[in-house]
């Protein structure tokens, strides 16, 4: 009996030496914290271990090593990003790493650029001032290179005229190097040297002004339409004549306008103060052509109606969409005469800031 329960007491001290030893091991801590039994195996294959055991779990470790990602010298990057379980993503950790960029550049590209678009970047050369593009809303990750192409033809430029010209199209050639514009019917489209119209736009809501406002049989677009009125009609209750004089332009009407002002004046002056085809923005029937009570659109700068709608057409979503002195971001002359439609959160903002609509696009958040 004695010796029973001693053989049982052996048993019993062996198995808790077994125990104590098997859970002191490090690939039991490893479980214990949650790894896989594939990833303990790679984790000890990679001879890492013990600073596996310090630093804790990581599912991006673990993802790495399973994906035969795993990259020594990235082993702290795994661990700032702890949560990544997605095999492409890790890649492109390894990628930014590689290219120089710090745990906190990293961090910073991921939280600016969306997933989908880290590729401008990982398919880039390291970019030293990468930090001060994307400190930038309006900066546009899919502009990258034309940005860093047009700093190194601009250096006098600081970032954010970089940035700002860009967004404006200012590094391609007016009327060469075109986007077609795919947003023909916001109110806000922006069609100039730079966006042509699609061949077959043609506005779908086109409602004729008031006969009391127009020279002749005049078309808008129904929202410009309500409003052209009833600014007109508020003027006109204080004594102020505004008439519009050209509104709406199908693509026709335009191109015979162009070729003859080219013919009279020849294209290089036509091009300060008349679009080409298609890239008209009378053609999407926000824009108009006003005179005042002296009845000449070309001397409607020094009219009284003038004056009223340069501190009143914002009220009703237009602006002056060719001002003075901003003949190098519109590209044409200064046309006091020519007003268009943008609506009236966005010809606020336009006439507070004292900007174009090129600029107020290309100001706005990418
Ligand atoms: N006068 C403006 C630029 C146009 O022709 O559309
Ligand atoms: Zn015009």
């Amino acid at each position: 009996m004695k010796k029973k329960i001693w053989i049982l007491c052996c048993t019993v001290l062996f198995i808790i030496i077994v125990l104590s030893i098997y859970i002191s091991t490090d690939n039991f801590k490893l479980k214990n914290l949650n790894y896989s039994n594939k990833t303990i195996k790679l984790i000890n294959e990679e001879n890492i271990t013990k600073k596996v055991l310090d630093k804790g779990y990581s599912k991006t470790l673990e993802t790495a090593l399973i994906n035969d990602e795993f990259d020594y010298n990235n082993f702290d990057l795994y661990y700032n990003f702890r949560d990544i379980d997605n095999d492409d993503y890790i890649k492109k950790l390894n990628i930014l790493s590689k290219l120089g960029y710090s745990v906190n550049d990293i961090k910073l590209i991921l939280k600016k650029i969306s997933f989908k678009d880290i590729d401008y970047i990982t398919n880039n050369v390291y970019i030293s001032n990468l930090k001060d593009y994307l400190s930038f809303n309006n900066f546009d990750i899919t502009r990258l290179n034309r940005y860093i192409n047009y700093k190194n033809l601009n250096s006098d430029l600081n970032m954010e005229t970089i940035i700002l010209n860009v967004n404006m199209d200012f590094d391609k050639t007016p009327y060469e190097d075109y986007n077609i514009v795919s947003n023909v019917d916001d109110i806000k489209v922006l069609v100039n040297k730079f966006n042509r119209l699609p061949d077959n736009y043609k506005p779908n809501d086109l409602s004729k002004i008031d006969k009391k406002y127009s020279s002749k049989e005049l078309y808008l677009r129904k929202a410009a339409c309500i409003e052209f009125n009833k600014m007109c009609s508020d003027a006109l209750s204080l004594g102020l004549k505004i008439i519009a004089v050209s509104s709406y332009r199908d693509r026709e009407y335009q191109e015979n306008l162009y070729n003859n002002y080219s013919i009279e004046r020849g294209q290089d002056m036509a091009d300060n103060f008349s679009a080409r085809p298609r890239f008209s923005e009378h053609e999407t029937g926000l824009s108009i052509d006003i005179m005042g009570s002296n009845e000449d659109y070309n001397k409607f700068s020094s009219t009284d109606e003038y004056k009223w709608l340069e501190d009143n057409a914002y009220k009703y979503g237009f602006i002056i969409r060719y001002p003075k002195g901003k003949e190098d971001i519109t590209k044409y002359m200064y046309e006091a005469w020519h007003i268009r439609y943008v609506g009236e959160d966005s010809a606020k903002y336009i006439y507070d800031n004292k900007i174009t609509l090129e600029e107020f696009l290309a100001l706005q958040d990418k």
